[in-house]
């Protein structure tokens, strides 16, 4: 018989964060909580919830991959003209949230995405395995199935790039990159009584605030 989900309770107890535990820099601790994640579930540890503001006005959430970070912020690839692609085009600010259950870690990041080089665009891509580019031209991300069947446009695009050795980026799809304002990490904590952290940038560097759980 499942659990009523009514019931279903965790106690957070794993570890703490503390003041000193905090660098004065917020990339330094993504990067070490992301170290973690990753000795955990080498696979999914990057994955991360997208939420963006879509163009009708209404928010939208979907999980993405981070593909690499710096000390301004992090990247993500995707199809520029998928609804994620028309929402950002508008409205550029956008939230990204981990979840790392075994770790009992979240972090929300704030901040404003734009679009990567075409250089930069084309050099992740090339590096993508062949199928995944192939993917990349047969599918319009985000609009409906058309009676041309994915598997059929998939095939028409395989034929297209048969004799090609390097397959070119499409101009719809790339990467953006989010420049980021303020990162929240909460680690869980008996009795719901967790520590919330959140950094926020100012022009002379990081202020530091801890929130009440
Ligand atoms: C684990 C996982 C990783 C994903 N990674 C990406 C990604 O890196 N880029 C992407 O465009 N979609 C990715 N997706 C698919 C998106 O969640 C989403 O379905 C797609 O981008 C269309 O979103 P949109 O219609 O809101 O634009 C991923 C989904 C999952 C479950």
């Amino acid at each position: 018989m499942p659990q009523s989900i009514q019931s279903v309770r965790k106690d957070y107890q794993k570890q703490e964060l503390l003041r000193m535990d905090l660098p004065s820099s917020p990339d330094q601790l993504l990067q070490s909580w992301l170290d973690e994640a990753s000795s955990i579930d080498p696979e999914d540890y990057n994955a991360m919830c997208l939420s963006t503001i879509g163009a009708d006005g209404a928010p939208q959430g979907r999980i993405v991959l981070l593909r690499s970070m710096d000390k301004t912020g992090i990247r993500f690839f995707t199809n520029y003209e998928s609804d994620k692609g028309k929402g950002l085009a508008i409205h550029p600010q956008v939230c990204l949230t981990f979840y790392w259950k075994e770790m009992e870690r979240q972090v929300r990041i704030s901040g404003v995405a734009e679009r990567i080089s075409t250089a930069d665009s084309d050099a992740y891509f090339a590096s993508r395995p062949r199928l995944s580019q192939i993917g990349a031209w047969a599918s319009d991300q985000s609009r409906p199935v058309s009676d041309e069947s994915l598997e059929s446009r998939m095939k028409a695009a395989e034929e297209r790039f048969l004799n090609l050795e390097r397959i070119p980026r499409p101009a719809h799809w790339g990467g953006y990159h989010v420049n980021w304002q303020s990162l929240e990490f909460w680690q869980g904590r008996p009795s719901r009584l967790h520590h919330r952290w959140k950094y926020e940038k100012n022009p002379s560097g990081w202020s530091l605030t801890q929130l009440d759980p």
